[in-house]
This record gives C-alpha cells, structure tokens and sequence, in this order.
C-alpha cells in the first residue's frame, strides 16, 4: 500500500508539478498506476506547472494528476480553496479538453475570501520594507482566521443557513480589521450570494474525501501526496516570518490528505540542481551577478503564479540535508539539470560560515541566515547538452559526479533526474 509523498526539497517551486505528473502518467518506476494525487496543504500561491501532451499548464489548486483520468485527485483537508481561482483554473482545463470527473475538493478545505486577498495585501504594504513577498492571494489570512476557528469550510457553501450565520458572525470581526488596515468593507448580502454561487458551480466536486482516502488505502491502491513549496518556507521550520502559513513538510501529508501517519511509505524530495527562491528572506547561496542572470534566463526563472523574477544561487547542501532530516526523504528526484548544460564551473554550497568565524554544515536556525556566509566547493561542469538523455548512461561523466554528489550530501538515493520540463525528458536511475 504504497503512500508516497513528493515534497518540495528547497524553497518551491522545485519542479513538483512535473514530478507528479510524470509519475501519475507513467507510473515511473514505481510498478503501478497511481489511483489518487492529493494536495495536502497551501493554496493557489501554488504555481505547479506541467508540460505534457495536452500543452503547458499552470496548476495552482489542482492536483498535477488531474491529466491521468483514472487518477482520482483531491483537493484535500488541508489546502485553503479560493473558489474563484479554482473555476478560472477548471475551466482552463475544460477547455483544453479534460473532463475534471476524476476532480475532489474537500469539504473540510477551508474557503479563501476576497478579503483574505485584500488583508494580505494591505498587511504586506503596512510591513513596508518587511514586507514578505508574499503571492498577494490570502494564505495567511485565510489560515489565521482557521486557526483563530472563524473560518468557513468549502462544505460550508452547500449549506445556505450555516453559511449565512458564520459569515454574519466572521464579518464584522473581519471588517474590522479591514478598516484598521484602511481597506474596503465586505458586505454579508453580496458575500453570501457570491458563495451560494460558488456552492452552485462546485458542489458536484465537493466531497467528505475521507471515505475516498480510506478505501484507496485498505484497497493496496497508490495514493501520491502532492506538496506545495518547499521546507525553507515551512512556517514552523522555514526562515520565519519569511514563511508561508502552513506546513509543506511530509510530515503534514498524513493530517492534510486524513491518513494514518503509518500509511507513508516513501517521501520523494524535489531538488533543483540550483535554488531558486521568490520572495523576500535569507538565500544563502544568492547570485547577484551575471552567472544568477544567466541561470534565471536559462532556467526560465520567473513566477508561475505572480510572474515575478526568482532569485537563483548555486545548490545548498546545508538546506538539503536539513530539508532530508525533517522530510525523512527515501529518494530524491533532481529537477533542471539541463539548465546547467552551459556552465564551466558548477559550485555547490557544503557549509555555512558564522559571523563568530566558525564552519557549520548543519543548518542553524533559518531564521539567522541572513548574517552566515556560504563555503563552497567547485566542480567541473558538463558542457554538453542532456536535454535528450533517458538513461543514466547517457549523462556526461561530469554530470554523474555532480549528481552523485548531491546524492552524498543529501543522505538520499536519486531516483530520477530530470533533464526537460516535458513529462518524458525524465531519466528513472536503475540499481
Ligand atoms: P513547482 O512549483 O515545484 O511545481 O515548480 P514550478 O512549476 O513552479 O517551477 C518549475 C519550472 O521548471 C517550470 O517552469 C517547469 O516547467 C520547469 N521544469 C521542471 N523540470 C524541468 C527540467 O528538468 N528542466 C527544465 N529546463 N525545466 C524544468
Ligand atoms: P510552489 O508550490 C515559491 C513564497 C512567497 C513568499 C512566501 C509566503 O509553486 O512551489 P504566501 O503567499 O504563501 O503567504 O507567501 O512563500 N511562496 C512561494 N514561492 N513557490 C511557491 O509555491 C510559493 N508559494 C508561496 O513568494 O516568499
Ligand atoms: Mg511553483
């Protein structure tokens, strides 16, 4: 009964999406179909972009499975939903031919209001220079007013006098706060007509997931769990307050999707042979030079949800043995190995230096990275192109030791390497 999550390794946008879908489509190695994707935490700050033959897609909310029709995918407990950006997306899909009967969306999810939004925004321009970077699209909001127990659920907008009643008692609380921040009211009449419309439009996808969860599991079937972001943003975890709201750990997996934590069998971690992050906070290894522009423009480094341009530095083997520790990863699958193709020289980082002049290589708290200095280690690069490998034996000599070294720092067997954003520019490593 294999539960596997694939998990971002570094500060998002690893490539998961391309993970997932490569492994929903194609089974990759792991010797059967996968039955069910599910999303466990995060929202549409999600960017999870897959290239197949359908086209490119921009998934945000959207399990990366959904292009499998047999794979069952759910938008699970965990996630917060902002109903618009979802029909955007769904019809997104519609049009590109996809019949979404294989989509679920939790009933417990909780609901991402237009005010989430416009309380995001506002605290981002009261952080003024603090500001986090944040997507702009209510995560922190939303999970606060979960945590603070004034949120509504998605089940929340197929009951009209529930609906009306919690919104009545969360408005005034919210506006509020709204009018501190110097924002616009929400009025209840419009807001609970939008969401009985939002009620209407979703409700064939509204679903109690537990029960679908539970029987994939007692019926041996693959269930992926699908993550948003990566451990450097993990709000209990990450460089705080430079986080995001909720856990993208594996270890929030089991609460997110409502599986027992046993059920976890392997936890894949996304690593991109660099890192790239966006958004404000300490990234060690940050270019600021020619070789971080060559790697944003060769490497397409730009948003896939708000456009913006990431920062990109060399790899940082102190964050990945971090991020192995507290994902317990059992394989890792490095992503946009192909970006590096042109570089001379590649640099991975193996230790921090404190501002006391000691050498770390186990991460400190995030928090304090903004003062370290990264030592690194240089390795030759390739210098060929590997977009066409799909065997090991097709990567450049130069290219297997710089993997195999990741693989030693990370303390995790690579699994797959991939060498192209489309699902088949994948090379699964046999042993
Ligand atoms: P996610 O948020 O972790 O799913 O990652 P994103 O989709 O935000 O960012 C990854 C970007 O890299 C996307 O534009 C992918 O199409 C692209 N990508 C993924 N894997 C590869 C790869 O191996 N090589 C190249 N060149 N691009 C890749
Ligand atoms: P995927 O799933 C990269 C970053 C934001 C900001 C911080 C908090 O595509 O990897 P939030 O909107 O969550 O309150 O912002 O987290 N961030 C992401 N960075 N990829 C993402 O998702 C992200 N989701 C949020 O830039 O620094
Ligand atoms: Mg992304």
């Amino acid at each position: 009964m294999p539960v596997i999550a694939v998990v971002g390794a570094q500060w998002g946008d690893e490539g998961k999406g391309r993970v997932v879908d490569y492994l929903a489509a194609t089974g990759g190695e792991l010797d059967r179909p996968v039955d069910v994707v599910i999303r466990f935490q995060g929202g549409d700050n999600a960017g999870h972009t897959v290239v197949n033959p359908l086209g490119e897609f921009k998934l945000h909310l959207v399990p990366s499975g959904i292009f499998s029709p047999t794979t069952h995918c759910v938008i699970g407990t965990g996630c917060v939903v902002n109903p618009d950006s979802l029909i955007v997306e769904m019809d997104a899909l519609h049009a590109a031919g996809l019949a979404l009967n294989n989509l679920f969306v939790s009933s417990r999810a909780h609901i991402t209001f237009p005010h989430h939004c416009q309380i995001d925004g506002l605290e981002e321009s009261a952080r003024g220079a603090k500001a986090i970077g944040t997507t702009g699209r209510g995560i922190g909001p939303t999970y606060a007013d979960k945590a603070a127990r004034w949120g509504l659920r998605v089940g929340d907008l197929l009951n009209p006098d529930r609906l009306r009643q919690r919104l009545a008692a969360a408005l005034p609380r919210t506006n509020r706060a709204v009018d501190i921040l110097g924002g616009l009211p929400t009025e209840l009449d419009a807001l609970t007509d939008q969401c009985l419309d939002w009620g209407r439009r979703l409700q064939p996808y509204i679903t109690d997931s537990l029960p679908l969860v539970r029987d994939a599991l007692e019926r041996d079937r693959t269930i992926l769990l699908e993550g948003q972001l990566g451990v450097m943003r993990d709000l209990d975890w990450g460089a705080y307050p430079y986080v995001t709201s909720s856990n993208p750990i594996a270890s929030y997996g089991p609460v997110g999707a409502g599986l027992p934590l046993q059920a976890v069998t392997q936890v894949i971690g996304v690593v991109k042979a660099y890192v790239t992050a966006v958004g404000a906070g300490p990234l060690p290894t940050e270019l600021n030079d020619q070789m971080g522009d060559d790697l944003r423009r060769v490497g397409n480094e730009y948003g896939a949800t708000t456009g913006r341009p990431r920062r990109c530095g060399w790899l940082d083997a102190v964050a990945l043995d971090y991020a192995r520790w507290l994902n317990g990863f059992t394989s890792i699958v490095v992503t946009k190995l192909d970006v590096l193709d042109g570089m001379p020289e590649i640099r991975i980082c193996t230790g921090y230096r404190l501002p006391s002049g000691q050498i770390v290589t186990r991460m400190p708290d995030p928090a304090t990275l903004g003062s370290v200095e990264p030592e690194y280690e240089s390795w030759p690069g390739w210098l060929c192109a590997t977009n066409q490998a799909r065997r090991w034996e097709d990567l450049p000599g130069e290219a297997q030791q710089y993997l195999g070294r990741i693989e030693e720092l990370t303390g995790a067997p690579i699994g797959w390497v991939s060498v192209g954003p489309a699902r088949e520019a994948m090379v699964a490593v046999k042993r």
